[in-house]
């Protein structure tokens, strides 16, 4: 197999050329990283959890009626999945105000957004992901209106689906961040990851975090058990089987 040739290396995925042309191998790791790549850490069996919780979740938004990357999650932590031209757009749904955006805007800290908040910002390390608008996203050349039309349309599918999926399981979805690319057809696929790398996640009951952001605040110690509570409630036996985990 041809899947050590390394085609990018992410924060917390390598992405390798897959056996046919048109696919790639996604390869989770444990690393965790905060603050722009500032701070990483390992974090003890993350790349499982995430990839078993990322490929649930990409089946149940592709039941759900949109596209995904995955093909098929080969065994923990390594994905078999379509290769895809990235569209350099972090595209994040807000459900309640948190985060970045009570920095940036004068929103009261869990203030609900109805309807929910569509954001996109530019994915470029070097300037800082900022945040865009349609002009400037069309002046860079990374989306035309069509296709920016598209991906708020899909995210807030992505949105309802998860909403619910979360929903039947205690936990609240804050916001999350999802990426698209572009098939060989120019159709435009879900890419990237959804795992609690890329959401905010409450208990309904309690309020407690169940993702990333303990890291983001140094709780370091309580990320994995959040993690593990989000696994256990997602992923059944009949699950584990299918991913062949023991
Ligand atoms: O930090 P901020 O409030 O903008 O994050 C919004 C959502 O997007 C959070 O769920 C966060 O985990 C996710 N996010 C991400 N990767 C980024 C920026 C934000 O997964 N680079």
């Amino acid at each position: 197999m041809n899947s050590e040739k390394l085609l990018y290396e992410g924060k917390a995925k390598s992405v390798f050329q897959g056996e046919k042309d048109d696919e790639v191998i996604i390869k989770f790791r444990d690393d965790m990283t905060a603050g722009d790549g500032a701070r990483k850490e390992s974090m003890g069996q993350k790349g499982y959890l995430n990839s078993i919780l990322c490929a649930k979740i990409f089946e149940i938004i592709e039941e759900g009626g949109v596209k995904t990357q995955l093909i098929e999650l080969n065994e923990p932590c390594v994905m078999t999945a379509m290769k895809l031209d990235v569209i350099p757009i972090e595209v994040i749904v807000r459900n309640i105000a948190t985060g970045s955006i009570i920095r940036k805007f004068p929103f009261e800290d869990k203030t609900p957004f109805n309807p929910p908040l569509v954001q996109m910002d530019f994915k470029d390390d070097e300037f800082h992901d900022p945040m865009l608008n349609d002009d400037i996203a069309k002046a860079l050349g990374i989306a035309t209106q069509e296709e920016l039309d598209k991906l708020r349309e899909l995210a807030l599918k992505v949105n309802e689906i998860m909403k619910k999926m979360f929903k039947d399981i205690g936990i609240i979805l804050v916001d999350f961040k999802i990426e698209f690319g572009k098939d060989k057809d120019g159709n435009i696929i879900l890419g990237d990851e959804i795992s609690p790398d890329s959401c905010r996640l409450w208990d309904s009951e309690t309020l407690d975090m169940l993702d990333k952001e303990l890291f983001r605040q140094g709780k370091d110690d309580e990320v994995i058990d959040a993690y593990e509570e989000v696994f256990n409630r997602l992923v059944s036996d009949e699950d584990k089987a299918k991913f062949s985990i023991q």
